[in-house]
């Protein structure tokens, strides 16, 4: 039997239903099998590589050869999921025709749709996207590919911001997109412009009232090292296993405990 992948318009049924959803990001086979199989609906295969991926200090300088190997065994991996593909920094901002021609190549490598940050300023990008037959994710507030203008990883929206924001999220829907990633803005602002929109919002930092919430897998399982956003919260606490584990190894084949007899072949 084939399988069909979860579609624009299941995301859209979800909306009207009032049917909250879950996004995580994947970067590889293994992970996206596990999600998929555990009936996430949307994975992202975010720019959030160049961090988590590749171990650059932001995600400017990820590029669409990077992203792609990673988009395809995703997508090779994965069955039910919608497969959204970031696009990187300089992939789409230069001119239309560059937008079209990085988007189509990561729906040639096995995505559904791809996601791009920005609000008016991406409008026509978005327009000309969608025409060419590629759905596309919007991605307001704070948008890490702009951290340079932001000057930090601060929470956009509030005070004046916060009517730019929700006339980005109704621009972004005017132009076609069929859903909007919501970043690092107050829970006031999120549940404002998800009631001003028909096209589900996907929050990350953006309190409870939008349609679907996003984690980077690493911080839900709390594998990412450091100081954590306020919105992380950690379902797991991996790092600390894993070094335990780790550890006992090294102690083990120190000590010769491991491998015994168990682990061994006859
Ligand atoms: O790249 C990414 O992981 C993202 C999510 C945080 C939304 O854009």
């Amino acid at each position: 039997m084939v399988m069909s992948r979860i579609s624009v318009n299941d995301l859209t049924s979800f909306k009207q239903s009032k049917t909250r959803f879950t996004v995580l990001t994947s970067y590889d086979s293994l992970t996206a099998s596990l999600f998929d199989d555990s009936g996430i609906p949307v994975l992202l295969v975010g720019d959030s590589a160049a961090n988590l991926v590749f171990g650059y200090d932001s995600t400017v300088p990820i590029t669409v050869e990077e992203m792609l190997p990673i988009v395809k065994a995703v997508a090779r991996s994965t069955k039910n999921a919608m497969i959204v593909a970031d696009m990187p920094f300089g992939s789409y901002q230069t001119s239309t025709s560059t937008a079209i021609e990085s988007a189509t190549s990561f729906l040639k490598a096995g995505a559904q749709a791809v996601k791009l940050e920005g609000g008016q300023r991406v409008a026509e990008t978005v327009s000309h996207l969608v025409e060419a037959g590629i759905p596309v994710m919007g991605h307001i507030g704070l948008t890490p590919q702009s951290v340079n203008v932001i000057g930090g990883y601060k929470v956009q929206g509030r005070g004046e911001q916060a009517k730019a924001l929700l006339q980005d999220a109704q621009t972004l829907e005017k132009s076609g997109a069929f859903s909007i990633v919501l970043e690092a803005i107050p829970s006031d602002l999120a549940k404002q412009i998800t009631e001003s929109v028909s096209i589900p919002t996907i929050g990350i930092g953006a309190g409870s009232d939008t349609d679907g919430q996003v984690m980077v897998w690493q911080d839900l399982v709390g594998l990412t090292p450091g100081p954590k956003p306020k919105f992380v919260k950690n379902y797991l606490n991996l790092r600390e296993q894993v070094e335990r584990a780790v550890k006992e190894f090294s102690s083990d084949v120190a000590t010769g405990k491991y491998p015994d007899k168990e682990h061994s072949y006859e």
